[in-house]
């Protein structure tokens, strides 16, 4: 069996360390233990997949994304295990290690500045597309927009969470860039037991809260994060708010206090949206009483973000609060 046959299926773990009330319990699926390091990887299976089928990808093609690494670190593996090229754009607050996995694996990185408009010839999104349109016979995923995406989860990660917990689910709860994850998980779950509750995480500095609530897009809010792989400045076309019942925002602080704590007495050290979606799992499960159970996703490894999050000094000179209980050692 290749290293793709090893997608899926991943372990779910309790967390007992976080204050929550009586009977409340938190799960959390350790999607970093995929092959390719993400939750990603059942996506990018999925649509290739689906491509090779229907002819759209053929031997030798080359395959095309924006991606914010993870994506782009599945789309590497798997172009690399069926000989296919692949170009990844992404935005330049990528950390650099995740960069250099995916040029480990034969794929070229295009680095685009973060800073620019959606609108900018720039922008990576718009990059991608360019490239994808002047490569004869080229593939692009197209993971905002594609319903694809939402499809793998609700046809994986849903069917996985029901499988283990059942109706004992009270509520998912997790961070969007595209939105695959929250809506096609959500939808699988309710399709299910519809009273289960979907709680979408936003980072300030992201436009879904707003819309989600106020149904505006903002573009004022726009501001920069540290967190990556989380929110966006523009609406994915596969967030799916229909089977989302509230959207809470998060800071870049709340996610990595929590990645702090995960490591240091969970034993696991996970990437920034993971400290999000925990420390959304704690907000949610605060607000319940027992028995109820509330589930999220910890969607890559901390191993990509050690010069950053796992860093006391890239911490502090960021404004971070370093708690010296749960914070990792000073190295100077
Ligand atoms: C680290 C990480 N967490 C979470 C997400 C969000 O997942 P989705 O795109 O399914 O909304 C992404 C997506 O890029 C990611 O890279």
């Amino acid at each position: 069996m290749n290293v793709q046959s090893f997608i899926g299926k991943t372990p779910l773990v309790e967390l007992s360390t976080f204050d929550v009330p009586a009977g409340v319990r938190i799960f959390a699926k350790a999607e970093f233990m995929n092959p390719g390091g993400s939750i990603k990887d059942r996506i990018v299976r999925y649509i290739l997949d689906d491509a090779e089928h229907r002819g759209l990808l053929r031997p030798g093609a080359t395959i095309v994304e924006n991606t914010s690494g993870n994506t782009g670190a599945a789309i590497a593996m798997m172009a690399a295990t069926r000989g296919y090229r692949a170009i990844l754009t992404m935005p330049d607050k990528v950390s650099k290690e995740k960069q250099d996995a995916l040029r480990a694996m034969g794929a070229e990185v295009i680095v685009c500045p973060t800073s620019v408009p959606p609108e900018s010839d720039k922008h990576y999104v718009t990059c991608a597309r360019r490239i994808h349109a002047e490569t004869r016979g080229s593939f692009m995923l197209n993971q905002y927009d594609n319903p694809l995406n939402a499809e793998a989860h609700f046809r994986s990660t849903g069917p996985e969470i029901w499988e283990e917990l059942g109706r004992s689910v009270t509520a998912f709860v997790a961070s969007g860039s595209t939105g695959g994850t929250i809506s096609g998980t959500s939808r699988f779950l309710k399709s299910k037991n519809p009273s289960v509750t979907s709680v979408l995480l936003d980072p300030v500095g992201s436009i879904y809260h707003r819309y989600f609530h106020e149904g505006v897009v903002d573009s004022s809010q726009i501001a920069p994060y540290f967190v990556e792989g989380a929110g966006e400045d523009h609406l994915a076309k596969c967030m799916d708010f229909s089977v989302v019942d509230d959207v809470i925002q998060f800071t870049d602080a709340d996610a990595f206090a929590t990645c702090q704590h995960l490591a240091r007495r969970e034993g696991l050290v996970c990437g920034g949206t993971s400290g999000a979606n925990v420390w959304g799992a704690v907000q949610v499960a605060r607000s319940l009483t027992g028995p109820a159970a509330v589930v999220t996703v910890l969607p890559d490894s901390g191993s990509k973000y050690i010069s950053k999050i796992y860093n006391q000094d890239w911490l502090m000179q960021n404004g971070f609060t370093v708690d010296r209980k749960t914070a990792p050692e000073a190295t100077t």
